[in-house]
């Protein structure tokens, strides 16, 4: 640019270069200068001022940079790059913008009722709009044509604003995308551009569990609002299970007066539920919003809390107590005993009454056969109708209830369990184990709606499903037809709440669900891109009060070996995070690896922004003489539970007491036996290895764990043999280690553990018979 001069600036806010370009304005009496702000290919003015002498005007420029630098150059990004998620399918920014004010007026079309509209606009600017039937400049207008039944465009030029969808629920994404783009901008302005959108598929959902933990009535609109804003369109309510029954039902007030409360441990109830009002409430605050509630009642199976108040409908009569624990039961509805139908169907008739939703879920999932085995009714049904077994009788079972509903015009939907024994017509289903239920329900030409454990399940922690990890989900299963495709209805997140009571859920459910809702949509594609636009989203989700958590595990630990030496170190997937960490109650902020000469458990806390998070992470460091090395496996691990493979137990970092926080190696059935050679001889008196019990997982701790030694790696001589000294009935997740301490130092190359498997779950066990898996994490050998 001729007669200008560039000034050039790093930013180490934002990384990256930005430059200045001070330019004199000619026709000024005064010499002016005007300074613009360039960021990418955007280049916006930032201020006029009045200069003396060009060497001031750059010290000002250099002064305004980082005073200007968030302010007006973020202002140029939002105004060009809006981020919207899940990212529109064509996004074209124009110059100039649309500003919101006082004279702003509305246009909705007569057909819809969009009252919502209005109410948002209120909301984000603060004026009481007008709505009028004149369009006119500064207005926004929707209106109903003929595009594709969910497609919507919106256009913004600096006169109006025009959103055009084929129905009034694109109209709604429309209005939500316009929402993300007023909570960008402090300004009521709305950057000219034109966006064409429409999802790909339609059915994006929540599951929000309200039954293991009781959520309240605003904290459920809470979250219909939040999955509006991204045009998420389904919330899945689960009402009922077997800690508590959440629906009001006429006909049968026990269910609440009883099965909606247990004991809370400390000689009181804990629980609620919903009444009949409350759910109207919830039901129409999601239609103004166009998401639809689709309510789950379990049957035959999860259905303790309803036993506990009618216990007539069991197979045993009872008496039951609202459940407590968590986990898979095996009192469930008797399928011989017809009062149980008659039940079911007054309850579904009370709850379409409620729902307009065209679905109703029934649940399926998880249902053991035990009591059905040993009932002369179920037996006498199974005989009755031909069946062969009781996986007949289930599909008898759902078929029934499925008949009934359709003679109300409503569509069942089962979790994937519905297909054994036969999937009733018509019906749709859920598949979370995988991918397999859903590949076998669109084979036989049934709707599927995915929710794989592997992407879906907001519950698990980020060790195993990452925000990336659901970016990268792709809810269209392998090996399946064009044909077949087109019965995916789309999918949901999962976020069941035995473990997030409701002040947890804000921080599982996002961001992950941002990944989910641009996957649904349709319009995933490049995750750092997508990353960039969440960060943006942050700013969102803190006006809208979300407690969001993390993309990934916010502070990894591992360790590094360096001259034999052991190294602890911690890193973030943010570098803008602190991290802390103590050991003896002494805090130090981390840098760079540290040295560990001795065991030591550190707690690890870490800052985002200017809030620290006090959710402790510890972690357990243990240096010893075989770290680093590659021990010889006789059996491999199992591959859902490889730990760090053949180095995770050697890397110095012992496992928590969470079998799922990615130290645990996992042997599935057999035993482990590990040697590992110490590269020569070397003088060693302990011999040392974890393990892990938690048998609801079906996790045992060995028998026992016989530790051998050996200068050739020919000949192992046995030192001793340590015994399990837990019962395998203790319920909780729990570690222990198997120490043998030598009376006399011995000198040897190669160490040896064989730790044997329990075998089988015993005989009390819920999963008798069925193969125990067996923990191990670090083996440890010192001197
Ligand atoms: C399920 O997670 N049991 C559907
Ligand atoms: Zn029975």
């Amino acid at each position: 640019m001729l007669g200008s001069d560039i000034i050039y600036h790093w930013s180490g806010i934002d990384d990256r270069w930005w430059y200045f370009v001070v330019t004199e304005d000619t026709k000024s009496v005064l010499r002016k200068r005007q300074i613009f702000c360039h960021c990418g290919d955007a280049q916006l003015p930032i201020t006029l001022f009045t200069l003396a002498s060009m060497g001031r005007s750059m010290l000002i420029c250099k002064i305004l940079v980082s005073v200007l630098l968030i302010t007006s150059c973020n202002k140029s990004k939002s105004s060009k790059e809006p981020s919207i998620i899940p990212a529109p399918v064509e996004l074209n920014i124009q110059n100039g913008v649309f500003e919101i004010n006082e004279n702003t007026s509305l246009i909705l079309p007569e057909s819809c009722n969009l009252k919502i509209v209005s109410d948002y606009l209120i909301e984000l600017t603060g004026y009481s709009i007008n709505e009028t039937t004149n369009p006119s400049d500064n207005a926004i207008v929707f209106q109903l044509d003929e595009r594709g039944k969910n497609e919507y465009l919106l256009s913004v030029d600096p006169k109006q604003i025009t959103v055009s969808g084929g129905s009034c629920q694109a109209l709604l994404y429309g209005m939500q995308t316009l929402r993300q783009l007023l909570l960008q901008n402090q300004n009521h302005q709305i950057p000219a551009l034109t966006i064409v959108d429409g999802p790909r598929f339609e059915w994006r959902g929540l599951l929000l569990d309200c039954s293991r933990h009781f959520m309240e009535v605003d904290f459920v609109k809470r979250y219909i609002d939040l999955l509006a804003l991204y045009k998420m369109n389904v919330l899945h309510w689960h009402l009922t299970e077997d800690q508590g029954w959440r629906i009001e039902i006429d006909k049968y007030p026990k269910l609440t007066s009883i099965g909606a409360w247990r004991d809370d441990g400390k000689g009181g109830k804990y629980g609620g539920y919903y009444t009949k009002e409350n759910i109207r409430e919830v039901v129409a605050y999601a239609e103004e919003r166009g998401v639809t509630v689709v309510p789950e009642i379990e049957l035959p199976g999860h259905s303790q809390a309803a036993l506990a108040s009618y216990p007539n409908l069991s197979c045993t009569g009872g008496p039951f107590e609202v459940e407590t624990e968590w986990g898979v039961f095996k009192e469930i509805y008797c399928a011989g005993n017809d009062s149980t139908f008659i039940f079911l169907e007054d309850v579904l008739t009370e709850v379409i009454e409620l729902f307009p939703s065209e679905y109703i879920h029934i649940g399926g999932d998880e249902v053991p056969k035990f009591r059905w085995e040993h009932c002369e009714k179920c037996q006498r049904r199974v005989k009755e109708q031909n069946l062969h077994d009781e996986h007949e009788l289930q599909s008898y079972f759902i078929g029934r209830v499925g008949a009934f509903l359709e003679t109300k015009g409503k569509k069942m939907i089962g979790w994937d369990e519905i297909l054994e024994g036969g999937l009733p017509d018509g019906a749709i289903v859920q598949s979370w184990r995988g991918f397999d239920g859903a590949k076998a329900a669109v084979n036989q030409g049934h709707h599927a709606i995915m929710s794989p454990t592997s992407h879906a399940y907001f519950d698990y922690g980020l060790n195993d499903i990452d925000m990336e990890k659901v970016y990268n989900f792709d809810p269209i299963p392998p090996e399946i037809s064009q044909e077949e495709a087109q019965l995916i209805l789309g999918g949901e997140c999962n976020m069941w709440s035995e473990r997030a009571p409701q002040p947890k859920i804000d921080s599982k459910v996002f961001p992950r669900m941002l990944a989910m809702a641009e996957v649904l949509w349709g319009t995933s594609k490049n995750y750092s891109e997508f990353r960039s636009r969440v960060a943006d989203h942050y700013t969102l989700l803190d006006q809208l009060g979300v407690n969001y958590g993390f993309e990934k595990i916010p502070v990894q630990t591992s360790t590094q070996i360096r001259n034999r030496k052991l190294f602890a170190v911690l890193e973030s997937y943010d570098p803008t995070f602190k991290i802390h960490y103590s050991v003896n109650d002494e805090q130090q902020t981390y840098y760079e690896p540290v040295m560990i000469e001795e065991p030591q458990k550190w707690s690890i806390t870490f800052e985002r922004g200017g809030t620290s998070f006090r959710d402790t992470i510890m972690q357990a460091f243990h240096p010893h003489l075989a770290n680093g090395l590659i021990p010889e496996y006789a059996y491999k691990w199992n591959a859902n539970y490889p730990a760090g493979g053949e180095t995770a137990l050697t890397d110095g970092q012992r496992g928590s007491h969470q079998f799922r926080d990615g130290n645990w190696q996992g042997f599935w059935g057999n035993d482990i036996e590990v040697t590992i050679d110490l590269g020569a001889p070397t003088k060693i008196q302990e011999l040392s290895s974890g393990y892990l019990q938690y048998n609801n997982a079906w996790i045992f701790y060995p028998t026992d764990v016989t530790y051998k030694v050996s200068l050739d790696g020919e000949i192992f001589e046995e030192l001793g043999v340590i015994k399990n000294q837990k019962y395998p009935e203790d319920k909780k997740e729990a570690t222990q280690s198997y120490t043998l301490r030598l009376k006399d130092v011995v000198e040897t190359r190669y160490v040896k553990l064989i730790a044997n498997n329990i075998g089988e779950c015993p005989e009390w066990h819920d999963a008798a018979g069925s193969k125990a898996w067996l923990f191990i994490d670090e083996f440890s050998v010192s001197l």
